[in-house]
């Protein structure tokens, strides 16, 4: 009885057939002969050259595959494997067997069929034969009844011809090779296609949608591979239709074969034969072409492109799609990357609850999803993309180019990401996505709690109007403090604790002390507290209760993260060029809001860096509005000064003007400027003393055009340098001694952001510290 032994217990017969044009050689096997899939023993027919085997490849421990493998080469390359739906390994024991009826069957190590091979023609089988050419072949009396060459998996080799109605389809993974996504097909009308199956439900063979085609309908006959290495379509005259290959390789001195890989590319790999004993090292197979030649660029107006949706496609240098997730999107299966992306947070949500407050925007270069298109708008800003992304739940992502704003719309198509493109890819995501996720981080879960806490606070006051604020007993704010134990900053007036107020959740606070309190009367410093608290705005930062009892008067505000700009600007980590611009934004924005916006007019007198906080998505975040009033009540201008800040403090202060606004304004044309150039207003110990006072160096380098000395080392602003100009300019508008040339902010929020004309402001006199 036949038994899985290897080739040496066969005769190596070679026969010269007369009916074929080619002289081929091969290794009968006899009728009643089988192989069986055992551990460690790779039991094969093999050719007679041994360039080829049939047999059993041990995959895995204790997993087979039946294939036809290049045998002369160390890696054993697989070129054919039996087309069996879903899992193609199978178990130590399996065996194939040629019977003595001549039926040649795949079964497990039960005895089960898996697969047997579908004879076509009359007569009975008399033997197999594994030729040199890396055929398989049953042969009867007078033809052959089946061949691996007419049966194609995902590869053809020198000699192999497709005819009409035949396919490749790619393996599942490189090292999977179960049924993958793509198939290559000479179909029956003539036409030479690439095609994509449905990337989720891939059980069935349905296929979709074609991403190539040689449009050679009626004319296509059969595609071939010579044995000079030629690739092509041929009419049913030989000529060539259509050539994928452009040079000759010889079989001779190469191995090589065309493979539709799993990821949608028909590749042709050559290695190089070793002649007379020389190794030439290293070996292995090298590409000699493709198609498509960039899968990245395929085009599909349904489908996923060449990878899945959400994701995108970059070409590396190893002249391979690379599929991966953009930023807030991660692999649906990481094993297998083709599949495509889910978005980490929840869906975006066009129920109602979508607030642009909640996402923020990451920026990516050079990607598009060019199918995906649901709205675009020319002659716009990026902030005015960026914006309208942001509000629009509809937005997951927008590219902004040149002028252009294109919004894409879910699932995410065809992506791409190719140096060729240029612009920028804003990505929308869920603001503290990462920070639900780790609870044990209980202060940066508070922020988010912290809104809610405060809307049910601020609940029933919005309709009765006079009790705005919880009013807090003394005592329950010195527990919160634990005694005013931690210090979070110190003012002239007042000194600012950390705590936490235990009202079901725990919520971190900052609670303001006021050390001087100057008010005349307490009904005052309630009216004044309830005009701070009317206000709402999200460049502010939120007052959510009070204490006023007997000496003591405290403020509880909400707690800010990410500590204050001076800090934050002047520490060690330099914020990029977009989050200045960003926090320029947010302050100027607070700002219009505090002048023009809410019921009573506030002026903030005391703009500086120390008063704008950073919120936990680094919002810029006003804080301490609305105490001018309060503390200068009764105070002689001189006193009041004090409140302002050495350095941001508008002239007409210290000239007995009426202050305005304008004085705000002033301030924050200072606080641009560090913004600008990350640094303080004031430096002392500056080599160059033109360089000591920031508002008139930046003027100088503003006259001299040489802007680019004000963000030395900071590359972002320097490839932004028309952007940086007009921040300059504003500032210098902003730092006029008159204040009637300042504008107003509302009128420096629209020149920030590009929406008017920033004029050539008029020059400033030296300012003197
Ligand atoms: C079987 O083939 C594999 C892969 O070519 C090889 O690593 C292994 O050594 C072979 N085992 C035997 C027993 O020949
Ligand atoms: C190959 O891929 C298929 C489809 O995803 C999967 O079902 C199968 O488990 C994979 N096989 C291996 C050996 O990983
Ligand atoms: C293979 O095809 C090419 C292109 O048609 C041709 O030049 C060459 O002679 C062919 N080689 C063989 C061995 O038929
Ligand atoms: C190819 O053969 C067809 C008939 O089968 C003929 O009509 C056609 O002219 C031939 N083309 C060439 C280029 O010889
Ligand atoms: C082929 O060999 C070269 C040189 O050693 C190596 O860089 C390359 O990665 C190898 N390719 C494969 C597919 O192993
Ligand atoms: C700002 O806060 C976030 C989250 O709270 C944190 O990840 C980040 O490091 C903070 N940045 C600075 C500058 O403190």
């Amino acid at each position: 009885m036949a038994s899985s032994s290897p080739y040496f217990l066969y005769l190596i017969l070679i026969f010269l057939l007369p009916v074929y044009v080619v002289a081929q050689t091969y290794q009968k096997i006899e009728l009643g002969s089988s192989l069986t899939a055992a551990l460690n023993m790779n039991s094969s027919w093999r050719s007679p050259s041994g360039d080829f085997a049939f047999g059993f490849q041990q995959i895995r421990a204790g997993e087979f595959l039946l294939a036809i493998w290049f045998d002369n080469i160390p890696e054993k390359t697989i070129i054919w494997s039996p087309p069996i739906d879903g899992e193609k390994l199978v178990e130590e024991g399996s065996k194939i067997q040629l019977s003595e009826d001549g039926q040649f069957r795949l079964t497990d190590a039960r005895g089960e069929k898996l697969w047997d091979a579908q004879l076509t023609g009359s007569g009975n089988v008399l033997y197999a034969a594994m030729f040199d050419t890396g055929n398989f072949v049953l042969v009867s009396q007078d033809s052959n009844l089946w061949e691996s060459f007419n049966q194609p998996t995902d590869t053809i080799v020198p000699t192999q011809i497709m005819k009409r109605d035949s396919k490749l389809v790619a393996r599942y993974a490189e090292k999977n090779y179960s049924r993958g996504r793509f198939r290559f097909l000479m179909q029956g009308d003539g036409n030479l296609v690439f095609y994509v199956t449905s990337f989720l439900w891939d059980t069935v063979d349905l296929i979709n949608r074609a991403y190539w085609a040689s449009n050679t309908v009626n004319q296509g006959y059969q595609f071939v591979f010579n044995q000079s290495g030629y690739i092509y379509l041929a009419d049913n005259n030989g000529s060539i239709l259509y050539s994928f290959t452009s040079k000759e390789t010889s079989s001779t001195n190469y191995y090589q074969r065309a493979i539709l890989e799993y990821d949608g590319v028909l590749r042709h790999y050559v290695y190089p034969k070793t002649t007379n004993g020389i190794t030439r090292n290293p070996m292995n197979w090298s590409m000699q072409g493709s198609e498509p030649s960039n899968i990245c660029d395929i085009k599909e107006t349904q489908g996923s492109g060449a990878c899945g949706y959400n994701s995108y496609c970059s070409f590396g240098d190893d002249q391979r799609p690379k599929c991966s997730c953009p930023p807030g999107y991660s692999f649906f299966d990481p094993d297998d990357k083709m599949r495509g992306c889910k978005q980490d947070f929840d869906t975006l949500g066009c129920n109602g609850n979508h607030d642009a407050d909640d996402f923020e925007l990451r920026e990516m270069a050079n990607m598009d999803w060019p199918q995906t298109d649901y709205a675009y708008f020319k002659g716009v800003t990026e902030d005015w993309c960026r914006q309208t992304c942001l509000t629009d739940c509809f937005c997951p992502l927008a590219v902004f180019k040149d002028d252009e704003c294109t919004m894409k719309k879910f699932p995410l198509s065809n992506g791409r990401m190719d140096p060729g493109l240029g612009g920028k890819t804003l990505i929308k995501m869920r603001k503290d996505n990462s920070k639900n996720k780790s609870p044990d981080k209980a202060t940066l879960w508070l922020v988010s709690r912290l809104s809610y806490w405060k809307r049910r606070m601020l609940q029933p006051s919005r309709a009765n109007q006079g009790t705005s604020l919880r009013s807090f007993p003394f005592k329950e704010l010195e527990e919160a403090t634990n005694k005013f134990k931690e210090e979070l900053g110190k003012g002239a007036c007042s000194t600012v604790y950390r705590g936490v107020l235990d009202t079901g959740n725990k919520n971190m606070v900052a609670i303001k002390k006021l050390d001087k309190m100057m008010t005349e009367s307490e009904l005052e410093f309630q009216a004044e507290i309830r005009a701070i608290s009317k206000t709402n705005h999200k460049n502010l930062v939120q007052l959510l209760g009070f204490c006023n009892e007997g000496q003591h008067r405290l403020l509880v505000y909400e707690y800010m993260s990410n500590g204050s700009l001076a800090s934050y600007l002047f520490g060690n980590l330099r914020p990029s060029w977009y989050q200045r611009a960003q926090i320029a934004f947010g302050t100027a924005r607070g700002l219009v809001y505090l002048h023009e916006e809410c019921s009573n007019q506030i002026i903030h007198c005391d703009i500086k860096p120390q008063n704008i906080l950073l919120d936990d998505s680094l919002t810029a975040r006003i804080s301490d509005f609305g105490l001018a009033k309060l503390l200068k009540t009764g105070q002689t201008r001189t006193v009041t000064a004090i409140r302002g800040t050495k350095g941001y403090v508008a002239p007409e202060w210290f000239k007995n003007k009426p202050v305005t606004i304008k004085v705000d304004v002033y301030s924050f044309g200072i606080l641009l400027l560090e913004l600008i150039c990350c640094r303080r207003s004031f430096e002392q110990d500056l080599e160059d003393e033109n360089q000591m006072i920031l508002a008139d160096w930046a003027y100088d380098c503003y006259e001299e055009g040489r802007l680019y000395l004000l963000v030395q080392e900071d590359e972002e602003a320097i490839q932004d340098i028309k952007r940086v100009e007009r921040f300059v300019m504003i500032a210098i508008w902003c730092i006029q001694d008159d204040p009637f040339l300042r504008p107003t902010m509302k009128r420096v929020s629209q020149m920030l952001e590009g929406a008017v004309e920033v004029p050539r402001p008029p020059s400033i006199p030296s300012v003197n510290v």
